[in-house]
């Protein structure tokens, strides 16, 4: 059995740079048309200026004859102002400007210490179209792990909503109900990725039994009634929610350690997941719209032209690959997919 489908993109990416960029690029240049490219490197990516060259790098990075467009993204800080914006936006190639708390993530030490401050840059965005995309989870020491995104959405997204309701906002990776619940309920104009590791897997593919770094992402996996209800929303057709995987790629000795980071890597079997995922679910009929149309939708931009094709034809996904000097462990290592990508 095979199935055609509109060449996805995707909507949440973290390539890095230099070696470790080159290692992993390809994987995702095979199976998405685009992507959005994540701006947490080291130092950030915070003017359009450094955006054009990172994009430059990721261009000059790929296999010969690839096709493959990275849309970019700025990093906010407390320092960003209404002119980076408009020029973010009159350069045609920033498609987004990521919210990260400060401290909430990989990366993410300059990020935003108070949001009302930066209402101001919200306003221009939201009169020159620029989404914002948000990792929306607080950072408080008193907030459990697992109930950061939902006191988030409490604190900050009802008001940041209510404030921009032009604004087009990306509430990235959710993992909960009550994320899917927001987006639902939400008048304003917005909508959410969701990754393939918050649709395969609860915590318990992490915590039970054994502790397995490799499912250490965030926003932190949740509760099975949770990855539910991201299940449900992925396979509704429901256009405000699409792919983003988030994948993430850590040299294996930072993850497999004390102190282990944060980060799946998915973009070596992204759309083969996800199709396993809404194969499972009765689904498959809506894996292109969450795939290939919603996302370009959503950003205002034309769907692709071209196509994939999957072949039901069991493979087993590789236990690692080269990383610049490391190596990258796969979320799906070892383990056997029912879908393969036909070239
Ligand atoms: C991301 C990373 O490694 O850059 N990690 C993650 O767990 N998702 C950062 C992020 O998007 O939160
Ligand atoms: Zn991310």
């Amino acid at each position: 059995m095979k199935i055609t489908i509109t060449r996805p993109d995707d909507w949440h990416l973290h390539l890095r740079d230099d070696d470790a960029m080159a290692a992993v690029v390809a994987h995702s240049a095979e199976r998405f048309a685009r992507a959005i490219v994540m701006p947490n490197l080291k130092p950030p990516v915070t003017t359009t200026e450094m955006a054009i060259a990172y994009r430059q790098r990721i261009l000059s990075s790929l296999p010969a004859d690839t096709r493959f467009e990275p849309l970019m993204t700025l990093y906010m800080t407390d320092l960003l102002d209404s002119e980076e914006i408009i020029s973010a936006k009159q350069s045609g190639i920033v498609k987004g400007v990521k919210l990260y708390p400060a401290g909430a993530t990989t990366n993410s030490d300059a990020g935003v210490t108070d949001i009302q401050k930066l209402y101001p840059v919200l306003e221009t965005m939201q009169r020159e179209t620029l989404p914002l995309l948000i990792h929306a989870e607080v950072t408080d020491s008193d907030v459990d792990v697992f109930d950061r995104e939902r006191v988030f959405i409490d604190r900050h997204l009802v008001a940041l909503s209510r404030s921009f309701p032009e604004l087009p906002m990306v509430f990235e990776h959710v993992t909960t109900k009550e994320a899917v619940d927001f987006v639902r309920e939400s008048q304003g104009r917005t909508a959410a990725t969701i990754t393939v590791q918050h649709l395969m897997y609860n915590r318990n593919a992490m915590l039970a039994g054994a502790i397995r770094p490799h499912f250490f992402c965030l926003p932190i996996l949740k509760r099975n009634s949770h990855q539910q209800a991201l299940i449900e929303a992925a396979t509704s057709g429901d256009p405000r929610f699409f792919l983003g995987t988030d994948s993430a790629p850590h040299p294996q000795h930072t993850k497999e350690c004390a102190s282990g980071c944060a980060g799946c890597y998915t973009a070596d079997s992204a759309i083969e997941l996800y199709a396993e995922i809404f194969e499972q679910a009765g689904s498959l009929d809506k894996l292109e719209g969450f795939s290939s149309f919603f996302g370009a939708d959503f950003y205002g931009l034309p769907r692709n032209k071209s196509s994939i094709t999957l072949e039901k034809q069991p493979w087993v996904v590789p236990q690692s690959y080269p990383f610049g000097k490391d190596q990258v462990i796969p979320l799906a290592a070892g383990k056997q997919l029912q879908w393969r990508l036909v070239d």
